[in-house]
């Protein structure tokens, strides 16, 4: 079901709760959210997010998606827009209105609206910082509001440049100066964080933080500077793959069903509860590696360009030469680790990319025409 910010339906059919389908974990670890239930994924027409969205019908809830399109697709979404248990709202977190409904409406807030991505942040601060901070804030407010449990997507960003690896979750943090716009996302994902965690302490708000690493898998778009899809998209093209400086730096990828699945653990959880958890793979490779290895599995004749981070990005631009999660604390709490290998992730992308490639219309490009999604 499709809906505008004055949540009129060109479908049918609301977001009525259906009842907690089961309160049990599978290994029995404590439990305050069931399985059920009306959620709301802010963000929701995003790469993590539409996957959250999946797993949370399949799990059983009604899912409300509200997005206003910046960075995220329809496409993303599409496959699930005619579902009666699902429905998609194209407004901005801001709209305080259209927000204080579904909030209201819903029984949990999965909160993963955010300006996203290195290109972005460095184009358009003003954006990131006011998305990051205002719309966590807007959220929170409502959650108070109706007393509502709600997950925050944060980022393995907020250990900024430090070298203590792996990082673990009470760690301190190293940032670079306000004057680099690169660290507006860290700080303002931070803040995110500290405004959760002062809403849980000082109002009860149930809160949790997930602090994402690189997330990877089908519908990554790399448009805003994401690795992956970036290479990948070159490499099944035959065009060279663009790695910044010596390639040796090095980052840990996790595929995004590992993710969600993680997302869902920890809502469901008590002992997540008020807590900040890392959830990432801690498998390290160089983005040099990185770029062989898709070169081989895309069986391409493409070589490898070699290209300073000043030409790629600003002349002030930093980045980290490592990023390792320590994954100790959600393996306590939920017994979670990664399934999904990192070269099955690569497979199932080159292949969305071949796909595209070859000109197959996605599939979400006809239903979009179809449904009309009405503009907020
Ligand atoms: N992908 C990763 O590797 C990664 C790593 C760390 C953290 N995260 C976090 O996970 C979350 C989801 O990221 P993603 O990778 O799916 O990126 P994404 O860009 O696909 O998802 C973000 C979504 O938020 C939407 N959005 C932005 N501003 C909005 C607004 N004002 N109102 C409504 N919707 C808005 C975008 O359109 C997009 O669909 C973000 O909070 C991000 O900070 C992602």
């Amino acid at each position: 079901m499709l809906l505008n910010g004055n949540g009129s339906a060109n479908g049918n059919g609301g977001a009525n709760g259906n009842g907690n389908g089961g309160n049990g974990h599978e290994d029995g670890r404590r439990v305050t959210f069931g399985r059920a239930g009306r959620i709301l994924i802010t963000g929701g027409a995003g790469f993590i997010g539409s996957h959250l969205a999946e797993r949370l019908l399949a799990m059983g809830s009604t899912v409300t998606a509200v997005d206003d399109l910046s960075t995220g697709r329809f496409e993303n979404i599409a496959h699930l827009a005619e579902r009666p248990e699902f429905r998609f709202v194209h407004e901005t977190v801001m709209n305080e209105s259209v927000m204080d409904r579904l909030v209201c409406e819903s029984d949990m807030i999965y909160h993963l609206a955010a300006a996203v991505g290195v290109n972005l942040i460095i184009k358009s601060p003003v954006q990131t910082i006011e998305t990051n901070v205002l719309g966590t804030e807007a959220v929170l407010r409502l959650a108070r509001r109706y007393r509502r449990k709600v997950l925050i997507a944060s980022t393995s960003e907020v250990y900024g440049k430090s070298d203590n690896h792996p990082y673990q979750e009470d760690d301190d943090r190293v940032l670079g100066p306000t004057a680099r716009s690169r660290w507006a996302y860290a700080e303002s994902k931070a803040l995110d964080e500290f405004l959760a965690l002062a809403y849980h302490k000082e109002y009860r708000v149930p809160v949790v933080i997930a602090r994402l690493f690189n997330t990877v898998g089908p519908r990554q778009t790399g448009a805003y500077g994401m690795v992956i899809p970036r290479l990948v998209k070159q490499a099944v093209a035959g065009e060279p793959l663009t790695v910044y400086a010596d390639g040796r730096q090095s980052r840990c990828f996790c595929d995004v069903r590992d993710v969600v699945r993680a997302l869902t653990g920890l809502a469901e959880s008590a002992d997540a509860e008020g807590e900040i958890l890392n959830v990432g793979s801690e498998q390290e490779i160089t983005i040099l590696e990185l770029a062989r290895r898709i070169i081989g599995l895309a069986e391409s004749g493409s070589r490898i360009e070699f290209v300073p981070y000043q030409t790629a990005y600003d002349s002030d631009f930093e980045d980290m030469r490592r990023r390792v999660p320590n994954t100790g604390k959600i393996r306590r709490t939920l017994g979670w680790a990664p399934r999904i290998s990192l070269d099955d992730t690569l497979r199932e992308v080159i292949a969305e990319f071949t796909a595209k490639a070859a000109g197959a219309p996605a599939a979400g490009a006809r239903k979009i025409a179809a449904a009309r999604v009405i503009p907020a």
